[in-house]
């Protein structure tokens, strides 16, 4: 029996190796040596003994890639060596720059470079115990992210187990996780054939697929990686000469290693790598948004060392914003949450950056003016990253005679309230409030989003349809939804309905500071909403403070306290409150940083700025002590500061605080004071 089992064991070792090294020809090589039919049913094959024999089952069988259980939330988890991030250089002179320090710094007349695509993905960091595959984790802050373990085991390019007899006690991966182009235009395939909403970039679907708590909705959107480096390890066969070692290195542990990645040497070698790979930028599979160069001697790399948050020895080049041409068809007015007209541009499609742009804002009439936009025209657009295409520019001598001239709309389009324009501000505003229907929409939306009271699955197309047959009039109202009214709404079937219903009742339970927030009080962002709950510790007292009060409070100064006392002074704000807590949205009265006793709080209103490197600890880490002891931690110097620590190369801050006469720490009287 013994014996039998023995064998057993042996046959799914083997399977498993099988079914890996298959993962790897197919996902990482790109060259499969068996038929798809052959895989699954080697797969089906494990599965089969793998339920007869369940004691067989190890986290790193393939059969584990999918099928955990949804979690409730991400915990965090500490990276042990922080993932950093990289300077930019955004031309030629500044790769010129960053090359000529290295070289003096190195006192050497040419470097040698791995220079590498720069992965428009996120950053993870993928550690092995043993060979296997035990967490995986965002990059979060730097310090701490979110452990997506479970999430990254679907990734079939991603080892479960290092294919090696002798696996090291810790390797630490650090790579990007990306959806191919070709993947990307897939799944908004199905997104559009199922009714939902498409994804903007292929980077955004991977962020929103590797955000899922439920690991099998990962597992249906087809994920890549490619490794650049690692992080912590304890590895006997770890290379130590240079960067290009490493990454054949992990190439041979079967982790993807792009194929663009190369040495060369000097400012030439990588000005000819950036021109090169910025011609095949639209062919690669991939997309990316610059390049990177990194010292290839890891000697070289050490004796450069960091500067705060980034190695000197490495830089990102990156590639201009992309932009195209098309023409403006119309303009339209959209209303914002707080009333703010803005004109939208729409715009024959075009194709920008890897998506195609049927929209643009034109941001204000003022900017309409400066750039003296007129419907007709063609124009510029430029997309850069994530954020809203915007018009560059027009091209004059292509203005058609019956161009027209734009003025920004009286009236509100949606509700017809007159619009003003305040003395200071670029924007006209609708003066409808809340009867608004836009305003209520978008003031729905601003309280369901994530940072707010984080309601998942209330979507604009959602929003609209329930504003619009009046079942929801206010936040307020959200919480009075049955399922009928619910179901009753488009496309909406049970199923989802239900979603919803419960994602709602989940909301309930919040912190003050996000209920702040989603209040959505002109000028209150979200650090605002903080501030105001750690330093109030509950809504009453808010609701109760006079600007003197309210301004008190570092950072708030009398522009925010009087947006805030106009806020709860509208009768139809607190019966929207009341109705909020009535209904049973509620969260620790007194929590935050105030409700810390004064022996655990000593630096209790004291606020501090930091400028400058500190020689041992990260600005992060000292943010987060003093943050932990009460104390708070602002951008810029004013009377109000309390004290300002400074490092090496201060800015003008240090100057500032001269002249204040505010006390100056530096690292050591920091310290001292945290203790
Ligand atoms: S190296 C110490 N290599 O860029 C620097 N990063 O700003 C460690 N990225 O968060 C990063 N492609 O997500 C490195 N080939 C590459 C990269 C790359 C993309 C991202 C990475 C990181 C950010 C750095």
């Amino acid at each position: 029996m013994n014996d039998n089992i023995e064998k057993i064991k042996q046959h799914v070792q083997d399977l498993r190796a099988e079914i890996e090294l298959h993962n790897y020809r197919y996902y990482v090589l790109d060259n499969p040596s068996i038929p798809d039919a052959e895989y699954d049913k080697l797969l089906r094959e494990l599965q089969q003994v793998e339920q007869d024999y369940p004691q067989l089952i190890t986290a790193d069988s393939p059969t584990q890639r999918v099928g955990a259980a949804p979690l409730k939330a991400f915990s965090q988890i500490t990276h042990r060596i922080p993932m950093l991030s990289l300077n930019n250089a955004f031309d030629d002179t500044e790769v010129e720059v960053f090359n000529r320090r290295v070289c003096e710094g190195l006192s050497v007349e040419h470097v040698e470079y791995t220079v590498e695509p720069k992965f428009d993905g996120l950053a993870v960091s993928l550690c092995y115990e043993n060979g296997i595959l035990k967490t995986g984790a965002t990059r979060g802050d730097g310090n701490t992210g979110e452990d997506i373990t479970l999430n990254l085991k679907t990734i079939k390019s991603i080892p479960l187990s290092l294919p090696v007899k002798n696996p090291p006690p810790l390797l630490e991966v650090r790579g990007e996780v990306l959806m191919l182009k070709a993947d990307f235009l897939a799944l908004n395939q199905r997104q559009l054939a199922k009714g939902e909403k498409e994804f903007a970039n292929p980077r955004n679907a991977a962020a929103g697929s590797l955000r899922q708590l439920d690991p099998a909705i990962t597992a249906t959107r087809r994920l890549t990686f490619f490794s650049y480096g690692v992080g912590q390890y304890e590895d006997a066969h770890m290379p130590h000469d240079t960067h290009s070692n490493i990454l054949s290195y992990l190439f041979d542990l079967h982790f993807p290693v792009a194929k663009e990645c190369q040495v060369v040497t000097g400012l030439r070698g990588l000005l000819d790598y950036y021109q090169a790979i910025g011609a095949q930028r639209e062919n690669l599979p991939y997309a990316i948004d610059g390049v990177v160069y990194k010292i290839n001697s890891l000697s070289q790399q050490e004796k450069l060392g960091f500067v705060s948050r980034a190695p000197r020895f490495a830089i990102a080049h990156k590639f201009p914003a992309q932009e195209a041409v098309t023409e403006l068809l119309a303009i339209d007015v959209q209303v914002g949450r707080t009333g703010a007209l803005t004109p939208v541009a729409r715009l024959k499609p075009v194709f920008v950056g890897g998506v195609t742009v049927t929209n643009a804002t034109l941001h204000n009439a003022d900017e309409i003016e400066r750039k003296d936009v007129r419907i007709g025209d063609t124009v510029i657009v430029r997309r850069a990253g994530d954020v809203i295409p915007e018009i560059v520019s027009v091209i004059p001598e292509k203005r058609p005679n019956d161009s027209q001239l734009f003025t920004m709309p009286s009236h509100c389009p949606v509700c017809g309230a007159k619009a003003v324009r305040l003395p200071d501000e670029a924007a006209s505003r609708c003066t409808g409030g809340l009867f608004c229907p836009a305003q209520r929409k978008q003031a729905i939306l601003h309280f369901a989003s994530r940072r707010a009271l984080d309601i998942e699955g209330l979507g604009d197309k959602l929003v609209d349809q329930m504003v619009d047959n009046a079942i929801v009039r206010t936040p307020a109202d959200l919480y009075k939804l049955g399922i009928t009214a619910l179901a009753n709404l488009e496309r909406m079937a049970d199923k989802s309905a239900n979603n919803i219903l419960q994602a709602i009742e989940k909301s309930k339970h919040t912190t003050l500071a996000r209920f702040i927030y989603a209040l959505g009080i002109r000028n209150v962002g979200e650090a605002t909403a903080k501030d105001l709950a750690a330093h109030l510790g509950s809504l009453n007292r808010l609701i109760e403070a006079d600007t003197e009060r309210l301004q008190q409070i570092p950072d708030i100064g009398p522009v925010v306290a009087q947006s805030i006392v106009d806020f709860f002074a509208e009768a139809h704000n607190c019966e929207v409150i009341e109705q909020l807590r009535a209904s049973g949205v509620h969260w620790d009265e007194h929590e935050g940083k105030s409700s810390l006793s004064a022996a655990a709080a000593p630096l209790q209103g004291k606020t501090f700025v930091l400028t400058g490197t500190l020689p041992a600890m990260s600005r992060e880490a000292a943010k987060e002590r003093i943050e932990a002891l009460g104390g708070k931690v602002s951008g810029s110097v004013s009377k109000k500061t309390d004290y300002v620590v400074v490092g090496a190369d201060p800015g003008s801050k240090h100057d500032k605080a001269l002249s204040l006469g505010i006390p100056v720490l530096d690292e050591a009287g920091l310290l001292e004071l945290l203790q």
